[in-house]
């Protein structure tokens, strides 16, 4: 592969950041650093969606102007995903000049061309979803089924974008990709949604929203936010209208996958798409919407008071490194589905999988090593096939999940080869070996199992960087080793480690931390 280019959805800033939205960005995280394992060049782009009504609002009732409450919100977003490891390429805010223009660019080209026209238009706008809402999409109480308010109904004249002519080459589109959309169970979902679109208000009157990009040809209106907030997969690349783009754009464009929620999905997978077509610009490789978390069951609201800050976790549970609550979100939810997060299931899962089963094993094995061979690998330690292949065999399911973005299918997958390693200790039981002599037996269960555990952190390594690179620097491996250049031996003869070296990479949570939280 030579090139990957991946995005997480920019999240509105009239809020702190929380693990939702956590989830999101670790979740790209995770597969960016699996792809820069497989690709030569790659790209990861995350950001900030800072326009229209509910941030204009939230900031008048703060007595402070919109750019200050972005600029204030902004900045928790990337301090939470530096936190976290998030080791994007690019953060975009929808507020960045060259943004901006270019919006404003892509609108007047999209107006010339007789895709966007002028309508007077009555409808319901939800100020949650910065949309407006179709009446038959309201619930049994005429609220809108995700924010649980009533919309506002809304009389202007806007800016129209013609969905409707798009509609039949999405559908098809749609029909003939069938990796395009994933978990391929959404398609269903995106295609009933499909048949009853209509054309699009892409613009408010400035009397009732003010914070916003101007029409350049009609300042009396504001581009609304989704024909903004979408644009960021390409204005970050330095896309231009008359098709000068920058070298980014050339490089990366189309992107490999866009991650999103799956309450956006419509907004990329139908509206944008239209956009882009358009535009005349290549469609997207991948869209993957996942899941959302819940908090003990319960959906995540300011009401209910049960919103978690990712920071607070992580000071919590005093954790040094992001890497445990990383690792339990990959795989609280299976593969595009709702997941959960509880104080329980957190520390359980993490002292099971990583302390107990994959940080204990590296543990024990060094220190057998250091034991009955002085920390050294001697050149009589054969490697043992069988194993061999069953790591290759993990290496490429773990590949074909992160195809499909299913990350937590690709981490239970690593976690079975833990598990296969620990068995095979458990079975050929190295001290026993040691205490009836069978040293060059006993030496090469040690060997196979670093070997195992060489290529473990590798493919551990995107999702628990720190604890990764704990145990590459104990193994003598290059955290930075491409997938390609996994060996079946990957721990040089000689000496490996020395007792005072050896450190353990995960400690287990203490469970006090969990029953003495506020
Ligand atoms: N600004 C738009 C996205 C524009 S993308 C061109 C938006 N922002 S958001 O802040 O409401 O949400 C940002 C992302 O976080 C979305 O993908 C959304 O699905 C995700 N999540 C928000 N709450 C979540 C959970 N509780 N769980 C998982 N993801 C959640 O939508």
């Amino acid at each position: 592969m030579e090139r990957f280019y991946i995005t997480t959805a920019i999240d509105y800033v009239n809020g702190a950041p929380h693990i939702g939205h956590a989830y999101e960005k670790i979740y790209t995280d995770i597969l960016f650093r699996h792809f820069k394992k497989r690709a030569a060049e790659t790209f990861f782009l995350t950001g900030t969606d800072e326009h229209g009504i509910k941030i204009q609002k939230t900031a008048k009732a703060n007595g402070i102007t919109p750019k200050e409450l972005c600029d204030a919100n902004a900045a928790q977003f990337m301090e939470a995903w530096k936190l976290l490891d998030i080791e994007y390429s690019k953060f975009i805010r929808t507020t960045d000049d060259y943004h901006e223009k270019i919006v404003q660019d892509i609108f007047e080209k999209l107006l010339e061309q007789g895709d966007i026209y002028k309508h007077s238009y009555t409808g319901l706008y939800c100020s949650g979803c910065e949309t407006f809402l179709n009446p038959k999409d309201l619930d049994e109480n005429g609220n809108c089924p995700i924010h649980g308010k009533k919309p506002e109904e809304v009389s202007e004249e806007n800016y129209f974008f013609k969905l409707t002519k798009y509609k039949d080459k999405i559908i098809e589109h749609i029909k003939k990709n069938p990796g395009f959309i994933l978990p391929e169970f959404r398609a269903n979902e995106v295609l009933n949604q499909l048949e009853n679109i209509e054309d699009i208000s892409v613009s408010r009157a400035k009397t009732n929203v003010e914070w916003g990009i101007e029409v350049k040809s009609d300042p009396s209106q504001v581009i609304y936010v989704w024909i903004d907030a979408l644009s960021n997969y390409i204005t970050a690349l330095g896309y231009d209208v008359n098709g000068n783009h920058d070298e980014n754009f050339k490089k990366f464009w189309p992107v490999n996958f866009h991650i999103i929620g799956k309450d956006i999905l419509k907004f990329h997978s139908i509206y944008w798409i239209a956009i882009l077509m358009a535009l005349g610009v290549e469609l997207p490789k991948g869209i993957y919407a996942h899941g959302w978390i819940t908090i003990d069951q319960n959906k995540m609201s300011k009401s209910i008071g049960n919103v978690i800050a990712p920071k607070t976790i992580i000071e919590d549970y005093e954790l040094k490194n992001p890497d445990a609550l990383r690792y339990f979100m990959a795989t609280a939810a299976s593969n595009g589905k709702d997941g959960n997060y509880s104080d329980v299931d957190f520390k359980e899962k993490v002292n099971a999988d990583l302390a107990n089963n994959m940080g204990n094993l590296l543990n024990r094995t060094l220190n057998m090593l250091v034991k009955y061979f002085d920390g050294e690998i001697k050149p009589e330690f054969v490697e043992d096939n069988e194993l061999n292949s069953k790591a290759e065999k993990v290496l490429k399911d773990v590949c074909a999940f992160f195809d499909k973005c299913d990350i937590a299918s690709a981490a239970n997958c690593i976690i079975s080869l833990v598990d296969e390693a620990n068995k095979y200790v458990n079975d050929t039981a190295p001290w026993a070996l040691a205490k009836n002599e069978q040293m060059t037996e006993c030496g090469k269960v040690l060997y196979n199992v670093l070997n195992l555990m060489a290529k473990i952190t590798l493919l551990i390594e995107p999702y628990c960087p720190t604890i990764a690179k704990m145990m590459a620097d104990q193994l003598r491996v290059d955290i930075n080793l491409k997938y390609s250049e996994l060996m079946p031996n990957m721990i040089s003869s000689g000496k490996l480690i020395s007792k005072d070296e050896i450190t353990p990479v995960f400690l287990r949570l203490d469970s006090e931390f969990a029953t003495n939280k506020k």
